[in-house]
């Protein structure tokens, strides 16, 4: 007898294309979606707003133990989660190059992790969730029934970065310094000591260099159906 619904953990370094396909996979599934990332981006942001030097591990910790973070599904399933934090929007002010540059400092953190942990745990629960980050398959849910690890190559992630970018609007982007920028954040991604990102032993890779978004969508939702069983 089952006690929850279905975990999905979706894990792999930055800019491998993790909140796409987590938001087209939970669509098609009918399923929840969470990003821990923008979790991490939110607490970076109130940092930065307050002016508390990053290293300041004592009053992160402090500003973690009082937090109030909501994450709102959207009404349309293939727009992001609004995210709130101590009652402010900050949907897209997570997603700034101050933000992005500044995150893996402030995610390394034992009193963070902590904090974030126990968050994740109670939206887990009830289950019938696709989770996305560094760390889901590994420790957050290591007995999520089915785990992805997604990886391409940095310049793969390096050019869609910067498509999405002049999507965005913005122009004079340099490659290479997306490049520079992707390999720091993996490299201190997978060297902190506390969960780090790795790929869980019972995770199934997915190497999504030439895949469509859609082709990697396609084979998660596969690899669903074959394993879990909905009734
Ligand atoms: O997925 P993202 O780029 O929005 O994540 C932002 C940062 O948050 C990433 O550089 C590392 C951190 N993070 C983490 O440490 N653990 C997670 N489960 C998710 C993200």
């Amino acid at each position: 007898l089952r006690q929850r619904k279905p975990i999905i953990a979706i894990d792999g370094p930055a800019g491998v294309g993790k909140s796409t396909v987590t938001r087209l996979v939970a669509l098609e599934l009918g399923l929840t979606y969470l990003d821990t990332g923008a979790m991490y981006r939110a607490l970076t942001w109130l940092v930065l707003q307050k002016g508390i030097p990053l290293d300041d591990e004592g009053a992160i910790a402090e500003l973690v133990s009082d937090l109030h973070l909501e994450l709102i599904p959207s009404v349309f399933p293939e727009q992001p989660m609004t995210i709130k934090i101590n009652g402010e929007d900050v949907t897209e002010a997570i997603r700034t190059p101050e933000v992005t540059k500044n995150v893996s400092v402030i995610s390394a953190q034992r009193y963070v992790r902590q904090g974030m942990l126990s968050q994740q745990h109670q939206y887990g629960k009830i289950g019938g969730i696709i989770v996305e980050g560094r760390d889901i398959g590994t420790k957050v849910f290591p007995d999520a029934e089915l785990k992805i690890f997604l990886t391409a190559s940095v310049q793969e992630r390096a050019k869609r970065r910067s498509k999405d970018l002049i999507a965005q609007g913005q122009t004079n982007i340099e490659l290479l310094q997306l490049e520079q920028d992707i390999g720091r954040r993996d490299y201190l991604d997978s060297h902190r000591a506390i969960s780090p990102l790795l790929k869980a032993p019972d995770a199934i890779a997915i190497d999504t260099d030439g895949l469509t978004i859609h082709q990697v969508t396609e084979k998660i939702v596969q690899l669903y159906r074959e394993r879990i069983s909905t009734d």
